[in-house]
């Protein structure tokens, strides 16, 4: 039978899941339902009834970095690779839809899945993310890259509105999505939780229709992220294809009640089953059980592609002092005898919290590897610091005897960030690492012996010791086979040569949104604009840790011989060392002069490059649709202005030895800035004025004032402020709850947070149909002070709700 032919209820209840993870499918039309599964960095197949936080069970399978750290090696073609690894688990495992990767652009360095994502940068975001969804889907799984779109904060992530302006949203939030769908075509997509500029992105037609699907040509299924969904009506009418987790009956009650209305057409419901019948038959393949478990051999060799990854993703940050007066330590020469300090140094750290936790195949640390390895001697370890506590003296003082003992020559000190600091559902408070730590690398650079830092962390971090230390190696999340490539590293038996996909700087308050980031309202107003990362601080001259696209490696590189003509450009890049290496060639854009306002200097393209001993490659980048751009929000579409560009290159944003000028013809002329713009002319935006907010968003933008009437958007940790008893009690015991289990546990409670930062109309989404849109309503009435009323139409609704539900359940059946 035709789709077509269906009833309208069954192509409605195509439109939302059956369960936590599975599609509907529908026997008559021979469409399967398919299976969904976290996530970017392994997959986590879920058994039982399942949930979307990570906490329950999952079958093991191989834990590769994180995107955060994957960007680093700025090599799409390892993306790739790694990719296809996770295709092949994702199938082995009997998963056809791999949630992942994770894309949004890192606004502030403070946003608890930063792990999760790539860079503050669109091209860099853009084309990794590219490569790890043609290796997924090169297995005949789809890859589903999220969250689209500008998605920057954990806190209320549900009940949150990014309010961006359009130039911003298209030209940084949007062309990292923009470049992996063009280049990797996924089979779908994940839209995330908040608003854009007041609409849910479920249900955002200039999102998902306009811009997703007419102009970039995306033929595949929209999925909604697990309870972001608001109005089913509204997402089939904007593009929204399929709403996860399963909500029970009740969207499939909603959709089919506006078509008998005439509210919705049949036509609409149609289109949208349709997509999701493309993907089942995309997606479908045979011969896996549900209890299927990948191969021994699999795991071996896929252990053995997260450890290559890991090896091409560490950052060599620090080695020996500029001024000569701190010596290079790494690679440690033979025969060196090493001191290991540090409780992640013997429990390794290698992922993040959240719905992306793996359940590895195996576990490494970096203790044990640097035993193994022949050329070192680990003469001690010491603990250093408690992982999730305060201060610890005594654990500081035998670490500091181990290091001034006369077997010491090098300290290997493993810091960096817990796992209560990185996790889906809540952002740091802070960029420091716990102070013991800090008090720990003090001590050990005090006893005058070499210190070599390896920094464990998902995000940038402030490194007050840094003068003091020998040598700073930042390895990320590295994933299961982290700690073997570290201790390869470290002796070097591999070249580092990771580059920071994110500027670090020197301390949080320099960060250009930290005056109002996580907002925490309703708004999250992006009054940063365009310059987020390098393209603040480059434009408004504010000095940095790292500069975006910063690392070291153990041979030095030299580039020269740059030239232009209107196809791109060429160089030439030497390897000066007695060893193979690789340098991360950067280039930028900058100007017109006298032309639209923009950052100092963007990436426009990069390259890896592989050399070999001494070896000398020349180096072609070619210009693109995206290198010349900027997107004209008056006739709104994209222009390119004619008039001449600064083309700069080298290996990081402030080190660029090369530059040449090319003429472009564009198809308009300069198109000078707004004087009314001010201070964001020259990046300065943390002096922006209402005036100049106005200018660039093209309306007024008011952060709204504490919420006074809570509606279903609103989340229950806002319900705090409200008037009535009950509401009040429970935001507060929830809080009070949450943080007493962080304490205890050094783990954030998902579970708890994900109910504070939930807004009572995704009650309907999240319970499998026991709650509906009206019961949501009682539930606004109670969240209001009127807890008697709303306790009465919530009961009344409860018993509306299952006979309802059951009449279409009843109906299904029956077909
Ligand atoms: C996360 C998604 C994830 C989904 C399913 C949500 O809470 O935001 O990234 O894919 O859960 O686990």
């Amino acid at each position: 039978m035709k789709l077509e032919e269906l009833s309208v209820t069954e192509k409605a209840a195509m439109l939302s899941g059956g369960s936590e993870w599975d599609s509907r499918g529908n026997e008559r039309a021979g469409i399967p339902s398919f299976v969904m599964s976290d996530g970017p960095h392994g997959v986590r197949r879920q058994l039982g009834a399942g949930d979307h936080l990570g906490i329950g069970a999952s079958k093991p399978a191989t834990c590769f970095p994180t995107a955060g750290t994957v960007a680093n090696s700025w090599d799409p073609a390892l993306a790739e690779k790694m990719g296809e690894a996770l295709g092949r688990e994702a199938h082995d495992l009997g998963v056809n839809v791999l949630l992942g990767p994770g894309m949004n652009i890192k606004r502030n360095p403070l946003c608890g899945r930063n792990f999760e994502y790539y860079s503050e940068d669109p091209q860099v975001a853009g084309r990794m993310a590219a490569g790890l969804v043609k290796g997924i889907q090169s297995n005949g799984v789809a890859s589903c890259p999220k969250h689209f779109a500008v998605n920057s904060q954990e806190l209320r992530r549900q009940a949150s509105n990014s309010v961006v302006d359009e130039r911003t949203l298209r030209e940084l939030y949007l062309t990292g999505f923009e470049i992996m769908v063009r280049e990797a075509r996924p089979w779908a997509i994940m839209t995330s939780y908040n608003q854009i500029n007041g609409t849910y992105a479920h249900e955002n037609k200039h999102l998902l229709t306009e811009i997703l699907r007419q102009e970039w040509g995306f033929d595949g299924t929209v999925i909604s992220d697990w309870g972001g969904s608001d109005s089913a009506v509204a997402a089939v009418k904007a593009g929204g294809s399929l709403e996860m987790p399963s909500p029970g009956y009740t969207s499939v009650r909603e959709l089919v009640g506006a078509v008998q209305a005439g509210t919705l057409a049949e036509a609409d419901i149609n289109v949208r089953a349709g997509e999701v019948a493309k993907l089942a038959e995309r997606t479908h393949f045979e011969g896996v059980g549900r209890d299927d478990l990948m191969a021994d051999d699999v795991a071996k060799d896929h252990h053995n592609i997260a450890r290559h990854v890991a090896e091409n993703t560490s950052v060599l940050l620090k080695n020996g002092s500029s001024d000569g007066k701190i010596a290079p330590v790494l690679p440690l020469k033979a025969g060196t005898r090493v001191a290991v300090v540090g409780d992640m140094a013997e429990t390794a750290r290698y992922q993040g919290s959240g719905s992306s936790k793996v359940n590895a195949t195996d576990e490494e640390n970096l203790l044990d590897q640097l035993k193994k390895i022949d050329g070192v001697e680990v003469t001690g370890y010491q603990q250093g610091y408690e992982r999730h506590g305060g201060k610890n003296n005594v654990l500081v003082e035998d670490a500091v005897a181990l290091a001034a003992a006369d077997t010491t020559d090098v300290v290997v000190a493993v810091v960096g960030l817990d796992e209560r600091s990185e996790s889906e559902g809540l952002d740091r408070s802070t960029m420091a690492i716990p102070e013991g730590q800090n008090d720990l690398v003090k001590a050990l650079a005090a006893t005058g012996k070499p210190v070599v830092v390896v920094l464990v962390a998902g995000s940038p971090v402030e490194l007050p010791w840094f003068d003091d230390v020998s040598a700073l190696l930042y390895i990320g999340l590295s994933g299961q086979a982290g700690a073997s490539a570290t201790a390869r590293v470290l002796t070097g038996a591999v070249n580092p040569s990771g580059h920071l996909a994110e500027t670090w700087p020197l301390k949080y308050e320099d960060v250009p949104s930290s005056g109002w980031y996580p907002a925490i309202g309703r708004d999250a107003i992006y009054r940063e604009g365009p310059f987020v990362g390098y393209r603040y601080y480059e434009t408004a001259g504010v000095p940095v840790r790292f500069p975006f696209g910063y690392g070291l490696s153990y041979s030095e590189f030299t580039y020269y011989g740059l030239t232009s003509d209107e196809k791109g450009i060429t160089f030439t890049v030497t390897n000066d060392s007695d060893i193979a290496g690789a340098t991360v060639a950067q280039m930028y854009v900058r100007g017109p002069v006298g032309g639209a306002m923009r950052p100092d200097r963007e990436l426009k393209g990069f390259k890896k490059v592989f050399l070999g001993a001494h070896e000398t490659k020349t180096v072609t980048i070619p210009f693109d649709r995206y290198t010349f751009r900027h997107y004209d929000v008056v006739p709104g579409t994209w222009k390119t202005e004619t008039g001449e560009r600064e083309i700069l290159v080298g290996d990081s944003v402030e080190n660029l030895p090369l530059s040449t000028t090319q003429m472009v013809q564009g198809d308009i002329d300069l198109c000078p800035p707004n004087p009314v713009l001010g201070h964001y002319l020259k990046g300065q935006v943390k002096d922006v004025t209402d005036n100049e907010m106005t200018a660039l968003f093209g309306h007024g933008v008011i952060a709204p004032g504490k919420t006074v009437v809570f509606g279903e958007n609103d989340p229950i940790s806002s319900w705090k402020d409200s008037r009535g008893f009950v509401a009040r009690t429970v935001a507060k015991v929830l809080a009070n709850k949450e943080a007493k289990v962080r304490q205890k546990t050094g783990q954030p409670d998902l579970n708890i947070l994900f109910i504070l930062n939930m807004p009572p109309r995704a009650m309907c989404k999240m319970t499998q149909g026991m709650i509906d849109s009206a019961m949501v309503q009682a539930v606004v009435k109670i969240a209001n002070g009127h807890t008697f009323r709303g306790a009465g139409s919530f009961i009344a609704g409860y018993f509306r709700n299952i006979s309802a539900n059951k009449r279409v359940a009843k109906e299904l059946e029956n077909k």
